[in-house]
C-alpha cells in the first residue's frame, strides 16, 4: 500500500475542550504521522474559500462561523492510504452514526461540532494541504 498524505483539522470545540492531543494520538495510533501542524485562528475569507464547495448548502453560513469560532489545528498526515486511513478513524460526519472507537464518536458533539475534519480524496487532500502549508512547513 503506497504512503501518501491527507489534510485534518482539529476544529473548535475540540481545542476548546482541549482534546488537540486526545484527537492527535487516535490519528497516531490509526497509523497516521503528523508531518506538518499549526494552531490558527482561522479568517472568515480562508474559512469560506476552504468551505466554498459547500457554498449552496443550507448548513455553509452556520459551518463558516463555527470554524471561526477559535482556534483550529490544521495537520498534514502521513501514512499508508493516509485519506482512507483517516477517514475511517474519524468516523461519519454526525457523530449519532460514527462507530464505536471513531474519534467522532469518542468527541464529537454534534453533526456540526464534530471535532475533526478530513479530506475527501488524494486530489482534495493535495490542494487543503497547500492552502494552509507552505512546502518547507512539511516535513516527513
Ligand atoms: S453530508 O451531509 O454528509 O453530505 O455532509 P458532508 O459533505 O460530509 O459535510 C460537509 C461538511 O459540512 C459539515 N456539516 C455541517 N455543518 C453544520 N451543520 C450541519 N448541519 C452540517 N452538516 C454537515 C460537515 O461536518 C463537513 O465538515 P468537514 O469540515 O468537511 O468535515
Amino acid at each position: 500500500m503506497a504512503v501518501t498524505r491527507t489534510f485534518s483539522i482539529i476544529k473548535p470545540d475540540a481545542t476548546r475542550r482541549n482534546l488537540t492531543g486526545g484527537v492527535t494520538k487516535m490519528l497516531e495510533e490509526a497509523g497516521l504521522r503528523v508531518v506538518a501542524s499549526k494552531r490558527i485562528q482561522m479568517t472568515k475569507e480562508q474559512a469560506e474559500g476552504f468551505y466554498a464547495v459547500h457554498k449552496e448548502r443550507p448548513f455553509f453560513n452556520d459551518l463558516v462561523s463555527f470554524m471561526i469560532s477559535g482556534p483550529v489545528v490544521v495537520q498534514a498526515l502521513e501514512g499508508e492510504d493516509a485519506v482512507k486511513r483517516n477517514r475511517d478513524v474519524m468516523g461519519a460526519t454526525n457523530p449519532a452514526d460514527a462507530a464505536e472507537g471513531t474519534i467522532r464518536k469518542t468527541y464529537a458533539e454534534s453533526i456540526e461540532a464534530n471535532s475533526v475534519h478530513g479530506s475527501d480524496s488524494d486530489e482534495n487532500a493535495a490542494i487543503e494541504i497547500a492552502y494552509f502549508f507552505k512546502p518547507e512547513e512539511i516535513v516527513g
